[in-house]
Formats: C-alpha cells, structure tokens, sequence
C-alpha cells in the first residue's frame, strides 16, 4: 500500500449467519426463507444448501483463532433471527441467543470488537407464510427481534447493523426472483422495500433503548457507481433509473430526503407509507455500511422489469468468478459519494472482496494472487477516498471464510480462509497472510496498540 491509513483505522473482516453457520435444525432454530428457496429445484447453482457450509455453529471457537491468527480488530457477523424467535414473534430460544452470547464473550476475550448485523436476509419462515416483508407487521415483528437481541448483547456489543443489503431482499427477492422468496411483483417489492426500511427505523430505535452500552448503529447499503453505456439520450436515461433502483431509493430515505419522485414513478407503486416512517427511516445513523462490488455500465431496456435498463459486460475488463468487473476507484467513489453528497460522518467498508477460482496446492496451501492484488487495490481505493475528505473508519474484507454464496451456491469462494466443506479443514489463503502482515505493518505505525 502507497497511501497510508489513519491511525484509528480498524482491520475487520465479515461474514453472515445463513451463510457459514450451517446446523439449521439444532438447538429450537426453525427454517428461515433461505432454507426453504434451497429446496425450490433449480434455485441454487449445484442444488447446494446453508445446511452445513462451515458448521461455525460448532466449530465458532477454531473460527475466532483464526480471526486472531489474521489480526483481526474486529469481526461483523450476524444474527439468526429464525435462531432467536424461530416463529418470528413471541417465544425467545434461550439456546439460540447463547450461541451469540458465548461467540460475543470469546470475540471480546481474544480482543476483537463484535459488529452485530440483525438482518443479513433470514426471515423466518412462519413470517413469510403471513406475507413477509410486503406486510407492515414484519417491520414490527423485526423491531421486536431487535430488542430481545439488544437486551441480551448489548452490555457488550457497541456497534450494531440493522440491516445488510435491502436492495437484495426488495429487488432481488420479490423482483427478479433469483434470492428468496424468490417473487417477480414490483408492487410487493416496493411494498417490502418500505416495510425493511421501516424495519431499520424501528430497529435502530429498539437497540438504542435496550441496549445497556451506548449503540453505535447504522444499515449497510450496497451502492454501485452507475454510467450509460453510451451516449444514447435513452441510455442516459436509463442509467438514471439505474442509479434510482440502486442508489437513490435506498440513500435518499435513510438520509431524511424521503423517496425520490422519479423511481415512485417508474415504478407506478407508492411505497405504502404511514405518518412518521420517514422520520423514523431517515433518524441520523452513527454509521454508513458501505458494501461495494462492481460499477455498472446500463442500456435502455424497456421489455425487463423495472427500472427498465439493464447492466452490460464492460469490453476487456478483468472479472472475478462471480463475472463482476475489477474495479477499485469504484469505491473511491461510492465512498465519496456517501460522504459529499450525503454529508455522512463516518463510513466503514462493511464489505469488500472477490471470489475466484483458487487451487489447493499438493501441500494443501491456496496461492491466491487475484485476491491479494483485490484487497490491496481496494485498500489504497480506501486510503485515496480517505484522502480526498471522506470519514473512513475502518474496513471488513469479505469474506473470512469461504461460504455459501447464495443463489451461486458453495462453488464461488470469497474467503480469506479456505474451507473445505467436506471435512471442514480451514487453510488460511495467502490473501489472508497478506490481510494479516497489513495489519501488522498499521499498528506497528500506531506503537503497537490495538483497537
Ligand atoms: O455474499 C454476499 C453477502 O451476503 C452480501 N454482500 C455481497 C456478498 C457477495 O455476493
């Protein structure tokens, strides 16, 4: 790295519970959306399934010495709601919320700070046979979740997430259809956008009550730089709704501006809005959860769904395993966009990294040159935002492990550590070493002291 960091910049790396925890049927947690899309033939590449992944239900403490092992200063996971309340609503599973309890303590104890994601994308089931996200309940029965969790965590977790990524739950997963529940409706998809977003305001208000130690709280969006593919004035246009669907719909509410008018009419669906959610949505954040993966050049496309324009393959750009472009001064600017445009006063890279397709050496080692260059290209992104004015406090590399990619199945790996999901061997990735020794070199210039 050319440029250095701040001194107060803190080293994380990410992940999610549906996604590594495996042990989907232990201990009271019932089924989540996700558990059910795995059994809709042909939904997930491989026919794969969360069932197992990396059984970090069990194998949590081998999971934190590895954490240690990179660094690491802090650790973002989150919580399993079908886990906590199993129905939703009412009875709380003591022996899920243990299982946050006891990964909470050992964070501490080995000196990592937790970060607590409340929603990375697990409704439980019985919530959805009652309608899920487009239903206003949801963000209720959410708000209660929040608290339990709060109340349980919160004399030591400071630093919590009300919800990762919307965007996928709202638009992938009530309007293409590729994540769960798996809906192609724009009206329940704007109607769930809103009720998540009014789940967010409900929560931050639920964890700030409850929560012994003084939260820090914010939502993690994804942001994508957006450009025409051409200078074709419908392809401008386009790229317009584009930045709306991805972009706007999402900052401008949780900033206080409301939704913007444009996407309300591209979508010719009001988001069901009732006195005060706007206020509730758009109270300040301490935070802003930046996760970034790709830019997008769009095209006019009036037969898809909304927003009616679509992404295309950028010529001759380098692609991870996922087909997503490699392109760091993306994150310069969504960062910069984040902290010029919206004024935010602080900004953590919740999510950074790639997938590709790694080879286990003879000797069991994973030499991941791709990954290295990622991270690096992505850091200095992060240090050349930082150095233009943006409030950047800190960043989590996705992923610690390599987990169950969605709708992509096991194949597409992320991690910094390997995971052989057959006998469960870890190997730490020479992406990870490298994550490790940056680490290193950072708080050597800060005399040694940790997070
Ligand atoms: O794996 C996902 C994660 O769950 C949310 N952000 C994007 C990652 C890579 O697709």
């Amino acid at each position: 790295m050319n440029t250095p960091l701040p001194e107060g910049f803190l080293w994380g790396a990410a992940t999610a519970a549906y996604q590594i925890e495996g042990a989907v049927d232990v201990d009271g947690r019932l089924p989540s959306i996700w558990d059910d899309f795995c059994r809709v033939p042909g939904a997930i590449d491989g026919g794969d399934t969360g069932d197992v992944v990396c059984d970090h239900y069990r194998r949590w403490p081998e999971d934190i010495a590895l954490m240690r092992e990179l660094n690491l200063e802090a650790y973002r996971f989150s919580v399993a709601w079908p886990r906590v309340i199993p129905t939703g609503r009412g009875a709380v599973n003591a022996k899920g919320l243990d299982f946050y309890d006891r990964l909470v303590d050992a964070l501490l104890e080995a000196g990592i700070r937790p970060f607590a994601t409340l929603y990375h994308w697990d409704l439980p089931s019985v919530l959805q046979d009652k309608g899920g996200w487009p239903e206003r309940d949801t963000a209720y029965a959410f708000a209660e979740y929040a608290e339990v969790v709060a109340r349980r965590l919160g004399d030591r977790v400071q630093d919590w997430t009300t919800l990762n990524e919307p965007l996928c739950s709202a638009w992938i997963g009530h309007l293409e259809g590729r994540f769960a529940p798996g809906e192609r409706d724009i009206t329940r998809a704007v109607h769930a956008s809103h009720h998540l977003l009014l789940a967010h305001g409900l929560g931050m208000q639920a964890v700030r009550a409850n929560a012994e130690k003084p939260a820090r709280l914010g939502i993690v969006l994804n942001p994508s730089g957006i450009a025409p593919a051409t200078d074709r004035p419908e392809d401008v246009a386009a790229a317009k709704r584009m930045d709306g669907h991805v972009n706007r719909w999402w900052m401008d509410p949780t900033n206080g501006r409301g939704y913007p008018a444009d996407m309300v009419e591209v979508y010719g669906v009001e988001p069901p809005v009732h006195g005060g959610d706007l206020e509730l949505i758009g109270a300040p954040v301490d935070y802003h959860g930046v996760n970034f993966y790709f830019r997008q050049f769009i095209v006019d496309d009036p037969e898809g769904p909304a927003p009616y324009a679509r992404q295309v393959p950028v010529e001759g750009a380098k692609t991870t395993s996922m087909g997503w472009e490699v392109y760091a001064q993306g994150l310069t600017d969504v960062i910069l966009r984040f902290s010029q445009e919206y004024g935010a006063r602080s900004i953590y890279v919740t999510e950074s990294g790639s997938a590709w397709n790694d080879t286990v050496a003879p000797d069991g080692s994973v030499h991941d040159p791709e990954r290295t260059a990622y991270l690096e290209d992505h850091l200095e992104a992060v240090a050349r935002a930082i150095a233009e004015g943006a409030p950047v406090d800190g960043y989590f590399a996705w992923s610690l492990l390599d987990n169950f990619e969605w709708a992509n199945g096991l194949d597409k790996r992320f991690g910094l550590v390997r995971v052989d999901f057959e006998t469960q061997q870890r190997t730490v990735k020479t992406s990870g070493r490298r994550y490790a020794e940056l680490i290193a070199q950072h708080r050597a210039t800060r005399g040694g002291s940790s997070a």
